[in-house]
């Protein structure tokens, strides 16, 4: 059994970035299951599955196959051995998975892959229930959150920066509707585990958050 962080947090909180520069740091694997769950959405968008057929979603899972690799240290998100990591970055693939990771056979798909990773190495992991559903025993547990409109300031400059023309204004909109579900639903939503230190990254350079959760892990390993 490697040693486990489990980071949750909202949608643009900062999660991925600070998690792989942590894994980096520290030798540890990083595991995004967000990517996992934009693979599921992005084959549903694909099949034409509409979000809100719970019986549609459910078959349509019985012919998905999710699986990770990794490239010079990079997670690879591979649905029915394609490789998807580039395709799974939309906001519309975003949206279809917080929509569809409402459902229970959605979620089941993915528990044993994300526990198996975690008991294989020393596994940094991040989503929206990992303290609190998947690694309950976590040697630390993060909970990650920013302010709303400072998210979407950030989600809008990393947009730009590509070359996509969006708007600040819904992205802010659509930032507050994804927290919405995500915390509401009924099976496993996003919320702090008792356990968790809550970092609030809105007034906190990305390297302060590293500087900090690395110094929070390296006390506890001793
Ligand atoms: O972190 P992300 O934006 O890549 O996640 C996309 C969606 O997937 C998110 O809005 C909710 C869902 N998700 C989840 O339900 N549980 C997780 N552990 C990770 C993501």
């Amino acid at each position: 059994m490697g040693f486990n962080i489990a980071i949750d947090g909202p949608a643009g909180a900062g999660k991925s970035t600070i998690a792989k520069k942590i894994a980096g740091k520290l030798g540890f694997i990083y595991v995004d299951t967000g990517a996992m769950y934009r693979a599921i959405g992005l084959y549903l968008l694909r099949a034409g599955v509409p979000y809100d057929d719970a019986q549609a979603v459910e078959d349509a899972i019985r012919e998905i196959q999710i699986s990770i690799a990794y490239q010079n240290g990079e997670q690879q998100v591979l649905l029915n051995g394609e490789n998807v990591s580039a395709q799974i970055r939309t906001e519309e693939v975003g949206n279809m998975a917080s929509k569809t990771s409402q459902y229970p056979a959605v979620r089941v798909k993915l528990l044993e892959l994300q526990r198996q990773l975690a008991a294989s190495a020393d596994v940094l992991m991040d989503g929206r229930d990992i303290g609190t559903c998947i690694l309950p025993n976590a040697d630390l547990k993060i909970y990650l959150t920013a302010d709303p409109r400072v998210r979407a300031k950030r989600r809008y400059l990393e947009l730009t920066e590509k070359g996509i023309s969006c708007n600040i204004e819904e992205i802010e909109k659509d930032i507050i509707e994804r927290d919405l579900r995500d915390t509401t639903r009924e099976v496993a939503p996003l919320k702090k585990a008792e356990d968790a230190v809550e970092v609030d990254t809105s007034h906190l350079t990305i390297e302060e958050v590293v500087d900090t959760i690395t110094a929070m892990v390296q006390s506890r390993r001793g």
